[in-house]
């Protein structure tokens, strides 16, 4: 495709998003923008399930099929057989389920890093105190710039650590871990009991291209509602095979079993809906597969990234532009994610006045800045008007 039929090409594609129609939305990794094919997928299941049902033989059998066909639609947009998938609610459910479900023993040791999501640090508090595991944090922030972040894990591993907890794509600074790097060096540190990985995919997945079957991840936890652009209320967590025999399920319910012709529970099923629970807002399920249909109907996820990264460079590229703006990566961005700082400003109040004009961004404790997300179908003519947005509110 050329650069002209590219832009038209996307243009044309934006008019699916209405969240787009009226503001300038930068806050992809809080939230997608859900296409309308997606809006109306839920609206008319909701529908069908009342005029069927919403109790019946038929419904049941529609749920049953809609489960799998998400599954199929998460799976192949993360590289990974639907069987791997285990359908959840969001990035912090997938993350509970194998932090509760590994069988901690005291005087285990978790490693977690200076840029995970407080839900996740909380639940692996939680389980800190609770079975006497021991947590340190690697600290990879400082590796942005200068310096490898692989080094920094290889500093912090030790015989007792038994699980890393790291972000793919880091939530605060756009960063992207060499993850294959990360496993090969757990898988050589103790090749007879190799160190587990969560992953915390909730800005990867859905931006970055993955394959996580041949990766060889153990947890890889995400959403549908960000950059899927689906509906919140529906995630994934994958698990490889061999790490599903590691863990037990925590929450337990009619998802999670077989059964016998009357009914009694016979074992587990035999793949990662083992840790599905029960009832679920199953129309959801089927906004979020209309989401993902309608990326694939863009481009593959291969394209969509490059694309991503296009936007990402330009928008950092003229945010470097202004004196008084500076990114946080000093060299372009591999990601969707562009944080900044601002000389002598609030960064609070200057996201309350961009919000006050259209543009939705928001801020970051740590570092304290702004975070602005492009998606493949952000404009140009959006981030051109971002950007002197901020150059009139930070110069005058
Ligand atoms: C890195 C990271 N982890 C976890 C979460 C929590 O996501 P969820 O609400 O889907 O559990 C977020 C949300 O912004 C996030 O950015």
């Amino acid at each position: 495709m050329t650069q002209s039929t590219t832009a038209a090409n996307l243009d044309l594609h934006r008019q699916q998003f209405p969240a787009l129609a009226h503001k300038y939305y930068f806050n992809f990794g809080g939230q997608g923008t859900m296409p309308q094919t997606a809006l109306d997928r839920i609206f008319e299941t909701y529908q069908l399930i009342q005029q069927q049902g919403p109790f019946s033989v038929q419904v049941n059998s529609w749920i049953g099929e809609q489960s799998q066909k998400t599954r199929a639609a998460i799976a192949s947009e993360v590289g990974a057989t639907p069987e791997t998938i285990t359908l959840t609610e969001n990035v912090t459910q997938g993350c509970n389920i194998p932090l509760w479900g590994i069988s901690w023993q005291k005087g285990d040791r978790i490693l977690l890093t200076d840029c995970e999501h407080p839900g996740i640090i909380a639940t692996v508090q939680e389980i800190a105190r609770r079975f006497e595991v021991e947590v340190a944090t690697a600290p990879i922030l400082a590796t942005l710039n200068e310096g490898d972040p692989v080094a920094v894990f290889a500093e912090h591993l030790t015989p007792n650590t038994r699980l890393i907890v790291l972000s793919h794509l880091l939530w605060n600074t756009g960063q992207v871990l060499p993850l294959a790097d990360i496993i090969k060096l757990c898988q050589d540190y103790n090749s007879h009991k190799p160190i587990q990985i969560l992953v915390d995919a909730a800005q990867s997945a859905g931006s970055l291209p993955l394959d996580l079957d041949d990766l060889g991840i153990d947890f890889y936890a995400f959403t549908g509602h960000k950059w899927l652009c689906g509906p919140a209320g529906v995630g994934g967590l994958y698990i490889s095979p061999q790490a599903r025999e590691t863990i037990d399920p925590t929450f337990i319910g009619w998802r999670s079993i077989t059964m016998d012709a009357t009914g009694n529970p016979t074992g587990w099923k035999p793949n990662s809906q083992q840790f599905e629970v029960a009832t679920s807002a199953y129309p959801l399920y089927a906004g979020l597969e209309a989401a993902i249909a309608t990326h694939q109907a863009w481009g593959n996820v291969r394209d969509r990234y490059q694309q991503i990264c296009q936007n990402s460079y330009y928008l950092w590229n003229s945010l470097m532009e202004c004196d008084r703006i500076h990114c946080l990566k000093d060299s372009p961005p591999h990601s969707g994610l562009v944080s900044f700082t601002i000389d002598g400003a609030d960064h609070k109040t200057i996201v309350q006045k961009l919000e006050a004009e259209g543009f939705l961004l928001r801020t970051l404790l740590h570092p304290d800045c702004i975070r602005a997300c492009v998606h493949y179908f952000t404009s140009p003519e959006e981030m051109d008007s971002l950007v002197s947005t901020l150059y009139r509110l930070t110069t005058g």
